[in-house]
C-alpha cells in the first residue's frame, strides 16, 4: 500500500493526476483554495462550472469532475464540504462523504495520484483536528481497496500540517 504523503505548499503546484478543490454548491468559485485553483486554472474552468452549476451545481457532501485545464493535473475535483454548525447537523459525516465521493470519481476515472486540501477546514470552519482525522480515516479506507493509489494531503499552513501529521500518527 502507497504511504499516504503529507506536503506543505500550495495544492495548485502540486503534480498529481487529480487535484481536490474545497468547493462551495455553485462551484463557480470563491476564495481560498477555491480561489487560487480558478486563477491558476484560468477562464477555461469556470467557463466548465458554469455548465456544471446549470446543471445545479454540487450538493454538501458530493464531488464533481472536470478537467484541469492550465494546471498541470489533468483534473480538478470539486469537493463541497459541510459549514461547521457545531458538530449537531452531520458536518463529520458530510466531511467523509467528500472524501469517498473524491475516490470514487479518482476510481472511475483510473486516477493514479490525487491531492487534497483539508476541506472545510477554512472559511467552512471545520474544527482542524476533526477534520485531519476524518481525511486520514477515509484515505486508509480508500488505500485498502486501491493500494497502488499516491495520495497527498496539502496543507499550507503549519497549523493543518500539525494536525495531519497528528493524525497520520
Ligand atoms: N493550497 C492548499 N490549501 C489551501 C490553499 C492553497 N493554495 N489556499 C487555502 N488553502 C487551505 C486553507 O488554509 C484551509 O486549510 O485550504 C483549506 C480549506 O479552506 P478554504 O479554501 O477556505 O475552503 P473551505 O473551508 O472548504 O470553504 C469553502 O470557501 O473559497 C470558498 O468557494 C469556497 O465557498 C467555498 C468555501
Amino acid at each position: 500500500m502507497m504511504p499516504i504523503t503529507l506536503v506543505q505548499g500550495d495544492i495548485t503546484r502540486i503534480a498529481a493526476d487529480a487535484i481536490v478543490n474545497a468547493a462551495n454548491s455553485s462551484l463557480l468559485g470563491g476564495g481560498g483554495v477555491d480561489g487560487a485553483i480558478h486563477r491558476a486554472a484560468g477562464p477555461g474552468l469556470l467557463e466548465e462550472c458554469r455548465r456544471l452549476y446549470a446543471l445545479g451545481g454540487c450538493r454538501t457532501g458530493d464531488a464533481k469532475l472536470t478537467g484541469g485545464h492550465r494546471l498541470s493535473a489533468r483534473y480538478i475535483i470539486h469537493a463541497v464540504g459541510p459549514v461547521w454548525q457545531g458538530g449537531t447537523k452531520g458536518e463529520a459525516d458530510l466531511l467523509a462523504s467528500c472524501y469517498r465521493r473524491c475516490f470514487e470519481i479518482a476510481a472511475e476515472r483510473g486516477v493514479a495520484s490525487i491531492a487534497f486540501p483539508a476541506i472545510s477546514c477554512g472559511v467552512y470552519r471545520f474544527p482542524v483536528d476533526r477534520a485531519a482525522a476524518i481525511s486520514v480515516r477515509e484515505t486508509r479506507a480508500a488505500l485498502a481497496a486501491r493500494p497502488e493509489l499516491e495520495v497527498m494531503l496539502v496543507a499550507f499552513g503549519a497549523e493543518i500540517k500539525g494536525a495531519y501529521e497528528a493524525a497520520l500518527g
